[in-house]
């Protein structure tokens, strides 16, 4: 049996992550052949879901907590779903990741990376994603974006200066990793950033 994948989307708010995830789901379908399994974090649980509308909704957490609710929610969902759905052979798109943690968590809010790295290493061993695409705005547009979606949150009230520190965070991951992380600017229309997406897992398909 061929090997499962593991695709991650990451990005800031308003980067237009739904409407991608979809079309990155029909593109691997079409194109790869693959059994999708389309997830998100914090979430794809039941257990996950809960502790996403706590994560989401809960005034005045503090920033370990953030940390650990969502590495709660992470070890339910690889339990669960991730690592089963891998070893079917199936393919897992998840919207956000690990690579989340590490850009609002500690870049947003501060904590140290090394902490984050611990969780990591216990929780997920080796696993990794194979592939990882970041949709990139400006804080100021995905800011304008977001708002007005009907979904607000607790980050939705985050002052710029936070995003910056998260994209930042996510730009240097992505240059930390350049094989892994691929970075798509979102700010374009969407046509072109679907088409930079295809582009960027052809050549991805082609290297497997
Ligand atoms: P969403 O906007 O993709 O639905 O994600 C919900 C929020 O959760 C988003 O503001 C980013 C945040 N988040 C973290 O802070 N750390 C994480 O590790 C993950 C997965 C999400």
């Amino acid at each position: 049996m061929k090997p499962g994948r593991f695709i991650t989307l990451e990005g800031g708010e308003g980067a237009g992550k739904t409407v991608n995830l979809n079309f990155i789901r029909d593109w691997l379908v079409q194109h790869a052949g693959a059994t999708v399994r389309v997830t998100r974090e914090p979430g794809g649980t039941a257990v996950g879901e809960d502790i996403r509308r706590l994560f989401l909704q809960q005034a005045d957490l503090q920033p370990e907590t953030e940390l650990l609710l969502i590495f709660a929610a992470r070890a339910q969902h690889l339990h669960q779903v991730i690592r089963p759905a891998l070893a079917r052979g199936e393919w897992v798109l998840c919207d956000r990741f690990t690579d989340a943690s590490y850009a609002y968590q500690g870049g947003g809010r501060g904590l140290a990376q090394e902490r984050i790295a611990y969780l990591e290493n216990w929780l997920q061993g080796d696993l990794r994603p194979d592939l990882t695409l970041l949709l990139d705005t400006p804080p100021e547009l995905g800011k304008a974006r977001a708002h007005g979606r009907g979904d607000a949150n607790r980050f939705d009230t985050e002052t710029e200066r936070f995003y910056v520190k998260v994209r930042q965070a996510y730009a240097d991951r992505a240059a930390s990793e350049p094989q892994r992380i691929q970075r798509v600017d979102a700010s374009r229309p969407l046509p072109e950033v679907q088409q930079h997406i295809a582009t960027l897992l052809l050549q991805w398909l082609d290297l497997l």
